[in-house]
C-alpha cells in the first residue's frame, strides 16, 4: 500500500498550491473521473444518482469528499439524459438515499470542516505523537499545523485551504514520493509518521459519512526502527527494534559505564561514579528486525547494556511506558543518552491483549519456538519480548507478520567485545571521526551481497568461540582458496540473487508485488544453481586437500541446508503465472504517468504560483515540464484495447477464459464498428470512451456534418461529433466488466502466489542464510588470497602464538605511501608468560602492536584468515582492549575518571579464557600516582583475572616493580634466572646514527626500554626549537640523558 510501485490501478489527482486544482484522470477505464466537469462536484453526484447510480463498476471516484476541491474546466457539457450508459455497482441503485448534506456528525461540535479534513484532525488527535499523512487520491497530505511545521521542512508549498470553516494550512505530495519524504521525516528527523490510508466505504458507511467514497484510517506508523522495505533502509545494516525489560528494583540502582557482561566471575562489588551500589540486577531485552523477520532475546544486566546496545545497533529503543516519568532519575536513561538513542515509551500488553506469554507470540511467528529451548526464556526476556511484539504489532496496525522465532544470544557460543573494545578496535567505524573508511570492517568486506555485508557485519560484532563453527568455516574458506573457478562461478550466481530475507520478509507481511516475485524465482534459480555447482564440486575432482581436514564434507554439508524442492515449484509457478513483459510496461505507464503528473503540478504552478513556488517543486518536475508538450502518452499508445496485463493469458483457467472472452468482445467491437460506419454512412466513425462521456461514437471531418441527424449529440464542434449509441454502450459494458474480472482474476492469482511464498517461508530463510555464508566464505578466500592471510589454528587451549603478525588496517595505510610493515611475533603462555608487558619510545609501534594482536583473535574467530606467517590461536571468550584517553564530560566523568572505569571494568569481568589490551594505564594523572595504577592493574591481571595480556606503558618503574614482586619470567639485565612470573619484557626502540638521524625499530625485542624519545616527536609535530630547548634543560635537571640531536 505504501509503495510507489503500486500494482493496483493507480488514479491520479493533483492538489496544487494555493489555489487548488485537483485533476482526476485515469488509465482505467472502470474508474470514471467525473468531476473534472464541474465547478461543483456535489452537484455531479446528484446528477449521477439521478441518472442511474454512484458510479461505474462501483468505482467512480466522485462526490462529497471533492466538493473542497476545484475540478479542471472544459467545455463539455453533460446532460442528465445524455448519461444513459452502465453504472454498475450494486449498492448504487438510483433509489439509493441522496448522501446527507454534510458531514456534521464527524465533527464533535468543532468547526464545521470538509469531512477529509476532519478525518484528518480525528486521526492527528488519535496519533497525537506522530505526523500524519493523509492519502487523498493520488496524494499525502499533511493539514493544520503538520503542514506549518513539516511542510517548510519537507519544502513544500503550504497553502491554505478554503473551507466554510476558515481556512486551513494544508500541504501535500504525490504518493509516488512518499518514501522520499519518509526518509527525511522518519530517518533524518526520528519522526514517527502515521499514515492514513483511503478504504473504501460500503454502501452504509457512505451514507454515513456524509457520501464519501473512502475513510481515511492509520494503516501504519513508520518509525525508525519498524522499517519494512522503504528504499533508503541500509542495505549493509540490519534495522532493529530493541525493546528492555527493567524490573521495577532496578530503578534503585545504578549502572556504571561497563563492559560485558558474560564473564562474571573474579568481580569485586563495584564503585560506579555516583557511589551508589551496583547490583548487576537482570533486564531483559529483546529485538527484531522487521525487514527480514529476525527476533532475539538475552538476559544481562543494567552494566551491560552500553556494550550490548553497541553491537547491536539499535534505531529505537523501546521502554515501558511507565518509566517515562521517571526516566531521568534512571540509569538507564544516562546510557542511552550517551549514544543518542532513540527512545519511545510503550504500554507493556494488558491481561487479555495476549502477547503476555510466550506461548502467545505463535500467531506472529513463522514457525514454533523449539520445545527444547522454551523453558530457557527468563522472566525479563519474556517481558521485553512481550513488550517489544506490542509496540511492533501497533506500529503496523493489523498488518500481520511473520518473524522467526527468538533466538536466546545467551545460547549462542559467541565472543564479547564490550563497547569501549569495539570503538577502541574500530572494529565498524574509526574512533576520531566515527567513519567506515579505516574501519576493520571496511578493510575484510568483500562481500557480493547487501545480505551476506549485513551478516558479516554481525559476525564481526560477534565472533564465535565454537571450534566447531570456526573450523566449518575456514574448512570453506580453504575449500574456496584452492578451487578458483568454483570460487568465481559461486559468486557470478551470488551477484544474480536478491536480498531474499528482505524480500522474503515483505511477503511475511503481507506486501510484495509481481517484481518481487520474479526477483524471488531469479534467486532461487540462482540457488538451484549454487547447488549444482557444490554438487558436482565433489572430492574426487579434486586435488587432496592439503590444509583442510575434509573439505568435501563442508560443501556437502552446506548443500544439505539447501531445501529447493517447494522453492523450486513457487519459482516455476511465478515464471508461468507472471508476465515479465506487462510488467515492463505496466511500469513504463507508472512512470509516464507520474511524470505527467509532476509536469501538471509545474505547469499550474508557473500559471498562478510565484519563482518560489516552482523552485519548492520536486526535482523531475521541472524537468518533466520543460519536455515540449503533449507528446503522445504511453497510456494513449496502450489505450483501453491494448490494456496491460501483468499475468499471462494461461496463468489461471479463468484467466485464460476471460481472455478469450475479452478477444470475442473487441471482434465484436471490429464488427460494430463496420457496422456502424455502414449504417451511418461514416468512415471514420470509431468506438470510444472518454472519462466525462462514457462510451461514445465519435466522427470527424465531413462525417461530423453528416451525421448531425442522430440522436443524442454530447459535444460537437465544426470538424468533430461525439454520441452515444446503445449498441456501443452495451457492448462497451461487457468490455468493461470482462478486463474488471481480469483485473480481479489477476488479483487473485496473484495472491495466491504470495500465500505459496509465505508457506515456503522457512525455507526461502533457511536457503537465504546459507547464501548469505556463502557469500562471506567466497569473500574470506578472495581476501586471503589477496592480502596474504594464513588459516589460523584454533585451540581450546588457552596460548596464542602468532608469528609474523601484521596489522590488517595499518599496513595497508603504510603500503600506499610506499612503507612496509614491520612484522612481530606473540607467544603467551606455554613456555614463554602469558602477558607481555611493553615499553619503548613515542611512535614505536607498541599501540599498534597491541591492537594488532587482538584484530588477529577477532578475524579468526570470525572464520577470516588472518595477517600473520603462521598462527594458533587459544579461543578466546571475551576481549577487552582499554586504549587513548577520552574524557566524558557529558557524563561528568574527566580524562581520568573515564579510564578508571574502563580499567575497573576490564579488571572485573576478564575471566582466565580472555584477551586483555591495556595501554598506557596511568597515564592520565602524575607519574607516581600513575605507575601505582598501572602497577595495580597488571598485578590484578596476573594474580586475579589469570588472562592473556599485553600492557604498554611509558612507566619504566612499572617494569621495575613487576620484577621486584617476583612477577616477570625473566630477570632483567642478564642477571639469567628465570622466575616463575607471568609477565614477559618487551621493548620497541629507537636506532640513532652519529649524525642525528634516527630510526624507529618497530620489531619487538625482549627486554625493557627507559627512553621514551619524546622530544623527537615533538621536534617532528613542529614544537618550536626554543621549547625544546627548554624542555632538554629540564630533563638534563632531573638527570635524564638527553642526545645531542634533542
Ligand atoms: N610494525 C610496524 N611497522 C611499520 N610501521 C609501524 C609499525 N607499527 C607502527 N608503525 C607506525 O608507527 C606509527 C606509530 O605507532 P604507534 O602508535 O603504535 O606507536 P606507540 O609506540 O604506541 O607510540 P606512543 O607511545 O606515542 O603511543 C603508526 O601509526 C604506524 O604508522
Ligand atoms: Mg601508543
Amino acid at each position: 500500500m505504501l509503495s510507489s510501485r503500486s500494482w493496483s490501478v493507480p488514479r491520479f489527482r493533483i492538489a496544487c498550491s494555493g489555489q487548488f486544482r485537483r485533476l482526476l484522470s485515469t488509465k482505467h477505464p472502470a474508474t470514471v473521473g467525473l468531476s473534472v466537469a464541474h465547478q461543483n462536484v456535489t452537484t455531479s453526484t446528484l446528477v449521477l444518482r439521478a441518472s442511474s447510480g454512484s458510479g461505474r463498476l462501483g468505482r467512480l471516484t466522485v462526490g462529497r469528499e471533492l466538493a473542497h476541491v476545484r475540478g479542471k474546466k472544459t467545455k463539455t457539457v453533460v446532460n442528465l439524459e445524455d448519461l444513459p450508459q452502465g453504472l454498475l455497482g450494486a449498492s448504487s441503485s438510483s433509489s439509493d438515499p441522496l448522501p446527507p448534506p454534510a458531514a456534521e456528525d464527524e465533527n464533535d461540535g468543532g468547526p464545521n470542516y470538509p469531512t477529509v479534513v476532519l478525518q484528518a484532525r480525528r486521526n492527528m488527535q488519535k496519533f497525537d505523537n506522530c505526523v500524519l499523512l493523509t492519502r487523498v487520491g493520488g496524494f499525502y497530505e499533511l493539514y493544520f499545523e503538520h503542514a506549518e511545521e513539516i511542510g517548510p521542512l519537507l519544502n513544500l508549498k503550504v497553502a491554505q485551504k478554503k473551507t466554510s470553516a476558515g481556512p486551513v494550512p494544508m500541504a501535500g505530495f504525490p504518493f509516488f514520493q512518499l518514501d522520499r519524504f519518509l526518509k527525511i521525516l522518519v530517518q533524518d528527523f526520528q519522526r514517527h509518521v502515521a499514515i492514513a490510508e483511503e478504504f473504501p466505504n460500503d454502501a452504509s458507511e457512505k451514507v454515513k459519512s456524509g457520501g464519501l467514497m473512502h475513510d481515511r484510517r492509520v494503516a501504519r506508523i513508520v518509525t525508525p526502527g519498524t522499517l519494512i522495505d522503504e528504499n533508503f533502509m541500509d542495505p549493509y545494516a540490519n534495522n532493529y527494534v530493541m525493546a528492555i525489560h527493567l524490573p521495577t528494583e532496578v530503578d534503585a540502582l545504578s549502572a556504571d559505564d561497563g563492559s560485558s557482561g558474560q564473564a562474571q566471575q573474579a568481580q569485586q562489588p563495584a564503585q560506579p561514579a555516583d557511589g551508589t551500589v551496583q547490583a548487576d540486577a537482570q533486564i531483559g531485552l529483546a529485538w527484531l528486525d522487521l525487514s527480514t523477520g529476525c527476533f532475539f532475546t538475552q538476559p544481562t544486566t543494567l552494566s551491560s547494556l552500553g556494550s550490548i546496545l553497541l553491537r547491536v545497533s539499535p534505531r529505537e529503543v523501546v521502554l515501558d511506558k511507565e518509566l517515562e516519568s521517571r526516566i531521568r532519575d534512571h540509569n538507564v536513561f544516562s546510557i542511552l543518552a550517551e549514544e543518542r538513542y532513540l527512545v519511545t515509551y510503550s504500554p507493556q500488553p494488558q491481561d487479555g491483549e495476549g502477547l503476555q506469554r510466550l506461548s502467545d507470540w505463535a500467531p506472529m511467528l513463522e514457525s514454533e519456538i523449539p520445545p527444547q529451548t522454551v523453558d530457557s526464556f527468563t522472566d525479563d526476556e519474556v517481558k521485553a519480548g512481550s513488550l517489544l511484539l506490542h509496540y511492533v504489532k501497533d506500529r503496523l496496525r493489523g498488518l500481520s507478520m511473520k518473524l522467526q522465532p527468538p533466538l536466546r544470544h545467551e545460547s549462542m557460543q559467541i565472543m564479547n567485545i564490550d563497547k569501549n573494545s569495539m570503538r577502541s578496535l574500530e572494529i565498524r567505524q574509526t574512533i576520531r571521526d566515527g567513519a567506515f573508511r579505516g574501519s576493520l570492517l571496511h578493510a575484510i568486506r568483500r562481500t557480493v551481497t547487501k545480505s551476506g555485508a549485513r551478516l558479516l557485519n554481525e559476525w564481526l560484532s560477534a565472533p564465535s568461540t565454537s571450534l566447531e563453527v570456526i573450523n566449518f568455516r575456514q574448512d570453506l574458506v580453504a575449500r574456496f582458496i584452492q578451487n578458483e573457478d568454483l570460487r568465481d562461478a559461486i559468486v557470478i550466481l551470488l551477484r544474480r540473487t536478491h536480498d531474499s530475507q528482505r524480500l522474503v520478509q515483505k511477503f511475511a507481511l503481507n506486501r510484495g508485488e509481481p517484481d518481487d516475485l520474479l526477483r524471488l524465482a531469479s534467486t532461487i534459480k540462482a540457488t538451484e544453481d549454487i547447488v549444482n555447482l557444490l554438487t558436482s564440486s565433489s572430492s574426487s575432482s579434486l586435488p587432496p586437500s592439503t590444509d583442510t581436514d575434509d573439505p568435501e564434507d563442508c560443501l556437502q554439508s552446506l548443500v544439505k541446508r539447501i531445501s529447493l524442492e517447494q522453492p523450486l515449484k513457487l519459482a516455476a509457478r511465478i515464471k508461468e503465472a507472471i508476465d515479465e513483459e506487462g510488467l515492463v510496461h505496466q511500469h513504463e505507464l507508472e512512470d509516464s504517468e507520474a511524470g505527467e503528473m509532476m509536469a501538471l503540478a509545474q505547469e499550474i504552478v508557473k500559471s498562478e504560483g510565484s519563482a518560489e513556488d516552482t523552485a519548492a517543486l520536486p526535482k523531475g518536475a521541472a524537468a518533466a515540464a520543460s519536455k515540449p508538450k503533449k507528446k503522445p502518452s504511453l497510456k494513449d499508445h496502450y489505450g483501453e484495447d491494448n490494456e496491460v496485463w501483468i499475468m499471462k493469458p494461461y496463468a489461471s483457467p479463468g484467466l485464460t477464459r476471460l481472455h478469450s472472452e475479452l478477444a470475442h468482445l473487441y471482434q465484436q467491437k471490429v464488427e460494430l464498428t463496420e457496422a456502424l460506419r455502414a449504417r451511418l454512412s461514416a468512415s471514420s466513425l470509431t468506438l470510444k470512451w472518454t472519462p466525462g462521456l462514457g462510451h461514445i461514437c465519435h466522427v470527424k471531418g465531413k462525417d461530423a456534418r453528416n451525421t448531425t441527424a442522430t440522436r443524442g449529440t454530447l459535444s460537437s464542434s465544426r470538424t468533430t461529433r461525439s454520441f452515444h449509441q446503445p449498441e456501443w454502450t452495451t457492448l462497451g459494458e461487457l468490455l468493461d466488466k470482462c478486463r474488471f474480472q481480469i483485473r480481479s482474476e489477476e488479483q487473485r492469482v496473484f495472491n495466491s502466489l504470495r500465500e505459496q511464498v509465505i508457506l515456503c517461508l522457512v525455507k526461502l530463510r533457511r536457503n537465504a542464510a546459507v547464501l548469505d555464508e556463502l557469500d562471506i566464505v567466497t569473500s574470506f578466500a578472495r581476501l586471503a588470497l589477496e592480502q596474504n592471510l594464513v588459516r589460523p589454528v584454533l585451540t581450546p587451549s588457552q596460548q596464542t602464538v602468532i608469528v609474523g603478525g601484521r596489522h590488517a588496517t595499518v599496513e595497508g595505510g603504510l603500503a600506499e605511501q610506499g612503507r612496509t610493515f614491520q612484522r612481530n611475533d606473540l607467544y603467551l603462555n606455554g613456555p614463554s608468560g602469558r602477558i607481555w608487558l611493553i615499553t619503548g619510545p613515542n611512535m614505536a609501534g607498541k599501540s599498534t602492536f597491541l591492537r594488532q594482536n587482538a584484530l588477529i583473535i577477532i578475524l579468526a574467530q570470525i572464520g577470516c584468515y588472518v595477517p600473520a606467517d603462521y598462527a594458533e590461536l587459544g579461543i578466546v571468550d571475551a576481549i577487552f582492549s582499554r586504549v587513548g584517553s577520552a574524557d566524558n564530560l557529558y557524563r561528568d566523568q574527566s580524562t581520568f575518571m573515564v579510564e578508571m572505569l574502563e580499567t575497573a571494568s576490564i579488571l572485573r569481568q576478564a575471566t582466565s579464557r580472555s584477551f586483555v589490551v591495556m595501554d598506557e594505564i596511568g597515564r592520565g594523572t602524575t607519574p607516581e600516582d600513575g605507575t601505582a595504577v598501572a602497577f595495580a592493574a597488571i598485578h590484578h591481571l596476573v594474580h586475579v583475572n589469570k588472562c592473556r595480556a599485553l600492557f604498554a606503558t611509558h612507566f619504566h618503574k612499572v617494569a621495575d616493580l613487576v620484577a621486584e614482586q617476583g612477577m616477570s619470567t625473566t630477570v632483567e639485565d642478564g642477571g639469567g634466572s628465570s622466575s616463575t612470573g607471568a609477565v614477559e619484557m618487551y621493548c620497541t626502540d629507537v636506532q640513532e646514527d652519529e649524525y642525528g638521524g634516527f630510526v624507529y625499530v618497530h620489531k619487538l625485542r625482549k627486554g625493557v626500554n627507559r627512553q621514551s624519545h619524546a622530544l623527537k616527536v615533538a621536534r617532528l609535530a613542529g614544537l618550536p626549537e626554543s621549547a625544546i630547548r627548554v624542555a632538554q634543560q629540564v630533563l638534563a635537571k632531573s638527570g635524564v640523558e638527553t642526545k645531542s640531536e634533542e
